[in-house]
């Protein structure tokens, strides 16, 4: 269901109230570069420290939509099936703010040529792990770096991919070096989720409250204008949502989980007819900008545009 942009519309820090201080203080009056900084050092710590908590072992993660829970796996579902159509082989492919590197093997299995980049050195380390179990080692470069700033010459890759990370970072700044690094005839994909959707904001509030993310991810998620402004960088912006009916069934899930994860099967039916549902009500277009959800296309960068 794509959708013309004009009509449409993260975890456990061990040291929550530290890291939400750091957020705190870039309301002050330091530099953009030193707030930049700050930003980056907060959002590090924070997926650091989630990264050293992680107890799954690699060889029992899913590098597909698998590993969400099911209330969760529509727009991850959509990528799959998009990736399993990309001719992949040999391909060079950026992964930015790889974390674990789910996305980066999975790329990488399908016979690509991998970038990962990230600013948490604890997730990069697990990223090296979940390589080498899955044979890809050799395939999939990783390397501790800013999305603000790649480290990478321009017209360098066939696909880029950015699963959850816009709102950690300068949005407009990571859109311009992905159109910078991205070959023109190249595709950019951002799954990432709008906040437009009441339910959901009380989620990240509640999470906010917890210290599980940061005052910045929270004041800077997604919103349609957002997307509109990706126009400047980009000549093609197509935008799917998914995730209306899904979103109080997440809590639920959310809470089971806690409980124990098995039993997320005997909700499993309901998360999946709720998909189907939405599949339908996300037609309507006014709804769309209520999705929690979006997988954003981004072709033609702009910057090879002739004058
Ligand atoms: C919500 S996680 C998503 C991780 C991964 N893409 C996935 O789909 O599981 C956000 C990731 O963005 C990374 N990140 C945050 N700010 C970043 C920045 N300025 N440059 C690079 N990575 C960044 C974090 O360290 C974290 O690993």
């Amino acid at each position: 269901m794509p959708v013309h942009i004009s009509e449409f519309f993260t975890r456990i820090a061990g040291n929550p109230r530290r890291i939400i201080r750091t957020g705190q203080a870039l309301d002050g009056n330091a530099s953009s570069l030193a707030r930049a900084e700050t930003v980056a050092a907060a959002h590090a710590a924070l997926f650091d420290d989630v990264a050293a908590r992680t107890t799954v072992r690699h060889e029992e993660i899913p590098l597909n939509c698998t590993r969400q829970p099911p209330a969760r796996r529509a727009s991850f579902a959509f990528f799959d099936e998009w990736l399993s159509r990309q001719p992949l082989d040999e391909r060079r492919a950026l992964d930015v703010g790889c974390g674990r590197g789910e996305v980066s093997v999975q790329i990488a299995l399908g016979g690509a040529r991998v970038s990962g980049v990230d600013i948490s050195t604890e997730s990069l380390s697990k990223a090296r792990t979940l390589a080498m179990t899955h044979g890809v080692a050799d395939r999939v470069a990783l390397s501790d770096s800013n999305a603000e700033s790649l480290p990478f010459d321009e017209n360098s890759f066939d696909l880029a991919v950015s699963a959850g990370v816009m709102s950690f970072v300068d949005f407009d700044r990571v859109a311009e070096e992905l159109a910078r690094v991205i070959r023109p005839d190249g595709t950019v994909v951002l799954l990432d989720t709008l906040g437009h959707n009441p339910i959901a904001n009380l989620g990240r509030r509640r999470r906010l409250a917890l210290g599980r993310t940061t005052r910045f991810q929270v004041d800077h998620i997604l919103t349609t204008n957002h997307l509109d402004r990706l126009r400047a960088s980009f000549g093609t912006v197509e935008v799917h949502a998914f995730d209306f009916l899904t979103v109080p069934m997440m809590f639920v899930e959310d809470a089971l989980v806690r409980i124990h994860p098995c039993l997320l099967r005997v909700t499993a039916p309901i998360s999946a007819a709720l998909r189907a549902l939405d599949r339908v009500a996300l037609r309507w277009r006014p709804l769309r900008r209520y999705a929690f959800r979006v997988v954003v296309f981004l072709r033609r960068p702009r910057v090879h545009e002739v004058a």
